[in-house]
């Protein structure tokens, strides 16, 4: 049963008896019943009261109206809705206080429709963290379990008396979200605490009729009609200052398209708390640069996550985001898919590194032969820079040549990584192998080839990236590769299980010499792979491709269980649907604003990249980031592009291109006030590679 409870007794320190005092010839309890029946998606109020002798009056009350009713303790507020809840069988509360009687009952609807939106991956819900409608429309929801749990828990006298701080103030325990007004409204005091808000609300009831639920827009509208009615209780107002500053956060980053609601960002408490610590004990405070804090606005995106399920995460103060990082790419079917975690939980009852090779091996090795077309043998690894640089000395092994053409990103390793900017520490020794070059260049290659002959050992490259593949680029560099008598790699890290079960070299029907496959095939699980030809991948024989963790079986099980599903045909072309919808939606998005030259989201649809130009054509970091942090305000986790996985449905798709109507509009807004850094509300995110 979803209930509203209202707590509700005669004692106040500043309006003795006020709960049933007179508004309209109606106690302010009975005007909050009143209201609280009309909630929409509600199955019952109920009122808890005291077992106070003063409080009779409230048990009568609730006789007279039929309202079920729970007596229990006076301090111990926590403890009186817990045994109403049980009392009443109540498995969602919808928490409204009697001193809120111009309660709209659609406000606390939106409320309780977005706490059971989420399907049961929230505990709690409202719209007071921070505040944003007027001091009066608090509404509090949140599961019966929660509830218990905070009962359970809670010690402060603070947490008991005021039933949920211990649910809000601990969002490692609890899965928290606000609802939040696109305008800023809490400094509106619609409350009644003292003698001056009840003369408000009386005369707020006198002007807009006292027999009919009137809605907070007839408040609104009739507060511009009658501006001197704040005056009444204005100078009770709480937290003015406050307030003024939210406003002008929303003056400054509410645009035009703006949706009415959205899910505001809890403060970046336990974020910054969590970067503080790291800074002193981590280099660059992250294991991963593109996961790090120069990656995404500061201030506003979240800095540490705690949780994923499905296409959703949340951060370490307890926000919740719709998840397009995808952690770099690896979530494929959605993060805690039911059958890799089965597959895994499994295994982990089996063991987890084992002091001979596991059928597992054999098995994942099968699978990968069986779906990827260059595929004849198979060696796995953990990171997808293990692949590329296994392969690399795959190829140079067997040629006998030591020079690498390559095109696009490949890791960590010294071979790629000193060919670029952040090559720091890479001898030039090593740095001198390897030429970069251009993608649907043909020529570029061409060239290596001409300058280097007979000793280029393999061109590696990404077979496609953000940019398709123009004309038969593919089939000319494959034949090319091969008439100089070096090896063909694919570096399928990105691509593998998601353009397509067989990666690029399957949608684009280009096979490959080897091809290194790695993120998605796992969902997560740290598991990558070289493939190939078999002559080519008998040299494994002779080199040294060898490391403890090799076969580590949690990721094989993962791999396998993985694999399996993407075969079953249903996700890639999900992936694809999905992606496509945000990308045209995107793009249309973007041209009906007139930005259709300053920004574009591009690539194929199961990965898309966003591309944001300034007026000369330049790359723009400022616009990325001002649009990264409009979206990520609005609950949706971006590092300039989308990643698809199975569990992106239509709600996630239509949140999100609303999010991205609201950005593109503050963009626009800011592109025409030449102001888009001013609109930032932290600095510029960075490059992870210099420009050279
Ligand atoms: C195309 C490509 N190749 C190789 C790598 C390196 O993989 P890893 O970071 O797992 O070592 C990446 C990583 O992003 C990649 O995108």
């Amino acid at each position: 049963m979803i209930a509203a409870i209202v707590q509700a007794r005669m004692g106040s320190s500043r309006l003795p008896g006020k709960t049933l005092m007179d508004v309209a010839g109606r106690p302010l309890l009975g005007h909050l019943v009143d209201r609280a029946r009309r909630i929409p998606g509600l199955d019952a109020v109920v009122i808890a009261t005291t077992d106070r002798p003063a409080d009779r009056a409230i048990l009568n009350f609730a006789a007279a109206e039929g309202v079920p009713v729970w007596a229990g303790s006076e301090d111990d507020v926590l403890d009186r809705f817990h045994q109403a809840a049980e009392r009443f069988g109540v498995a969602v509360v919808v928490r409204v206080t009697p001193d809120c009687p111009l309660l709209d009952p659609d406000v606390a609807g939106l409320v309780l429709r977005h706490f059971l939106d989420a399907g049961g991956r929230l505990d709690y819900a409202s719209n007071t963290q921070p505040p944003t409608f007027p001091d009066g429309q608090d509404t509090e929801v949140f599961s019966a379990a929660a509830l218990a749990r905070a009962w359970r828990e809670a010690r402060l006298p603070s947490e008991r008396e005021h039933v949920t701080p211990y649910i809000w103030k601990h969002p490692d325990r609890f899965r928290l979200a606000n609802v939040r007004h696109a305008e800023d409204l809490s400094a509106l005091r619609w409350t009644v605490d003292e003698a001056a808000d009840l003369e408000f609300v009386r005369t707020v009831y006198a002007r807009l009729g006292a027999g009919r639920v009137f809605g907070m827009d007839d408040v609104l509208a009739l507060l511009r009609r009658e501006p001197a009615l704040l005056e009444i209780n204005r100078s009770l107002t709480r937290n003015e200052g406050y307030a003024r500053s939210l406003r002008a956060d929303g003056a400054a980053a509410v645009g035009p398209g703006d949706p009415s609601m959205e899910t505001t960002p809890r403060p970046l408490v336990r974020s910054e708390e969590y970067f503080a610590r790291a800074e002193k004990v981590i280099p660059s405070a992250t294991q991963t640069f593109s996961k790090g804090h120069t990656q995404f606005v500061r201030g506003v995106a979240p800095l540490f996550l705690q949780r994923a399920d499905g296409s959703h995460v949340w951060d370490v103060d307890g926000n919740e985001y719709i998840d397009f990082p995808l952690a770099l790419g690896p979530i494929v079917l959605g993060h805690n898919d039911p059958d890799v975690t089965a597959a895994v939980r499994a295994q982990l009852a089996d063991g987890v590194a084992l002091s001979l090779p596991h059928p597992l091996e054999v098995e994942v090795s099968e699978l990968l032969t069986e779906v990827i077309p260059c595929a004849e043998m198979v060696r796995f690894g953990k990171n997808g820079s293990d692949a590329t640089s296994g392969a690399v000395r795959v190829a140079r092994a067997y040629t006998g040549r030591e020079r690498l053409a390559a095109c696009g990103y490949h890791g960590w390793q010294d071979w790629y990584i000193g060919a670029t900017t952040r090559n720091r520490g890479v001898p030039a020794a090593v740095r001198e192998l390897t030429h970069l070059f251009t993608y649907n260049d043909l020529a570029s290659l061409r060239k290596l080839f001409d300058v280097y002959p007979g000793q280029i050992a393999a061109v590696i490259l990404e077979p496609v990236g953000v940019v398709e593949p123009a004309g038969t680029f593919l089939q000319d560099v494959a034949t090319l590769t091969r008439a100089n008598g070096a090896v063909l790699i694919y570096d399928e890290v990105v691509t593998s299980f998601r353009v397509a079960l067989g990666g690029a070299q399957e949608h684009y029907g280009v096979t490959p010499d080897l091809a290194c496959v790695g993120k998605a095939m796992a969902n997560g699980f740290p598991v990558s792979a070289v493939v190939g030809r078999r002559d080519l991948m008998q040299v494994f024989d002779e080199i040294f491709f060898s490391f403890t963790f090799g076969g580590e079986v949690l990721s094989l099980a993962a791999a396998k269980a993985t694999i399996t599903k993407l075969r079953q045909g249903e996700v890639i072309p999900h992936l694809w649907k999905q992606g496509r919808k945000l990308q045209d939606g995107y793009n249309a998005l973007a041209a009906g604003l007139g930005l259709a030259a300053r920004t574009r989201c591009i690539g194929l649809p199961p990965r898309t990249v966003l591309t944001f130009t300034d007026a000369r054509g330049q790359d723009s970091l400022a616009m990325k980031s001002l649009f990264q942090q409009e979206v990520v305000r609005r609950g949706i986790l971006n590092a300039g592009g989308f990643n698809l996985c199975y569990r992106h449905d239509d709600t996630d798709v239509a949140r999100t291109l609303e999010a991205c109507r609201a950005a593109l509009g503050v963009l626009a807004e800011a592109l025409t006030a030449d102001d888009v850094e001013g609109r930032l509300r932290g600095p510029v995110i960075q490059p992870v590679f210099r420009r050279a």
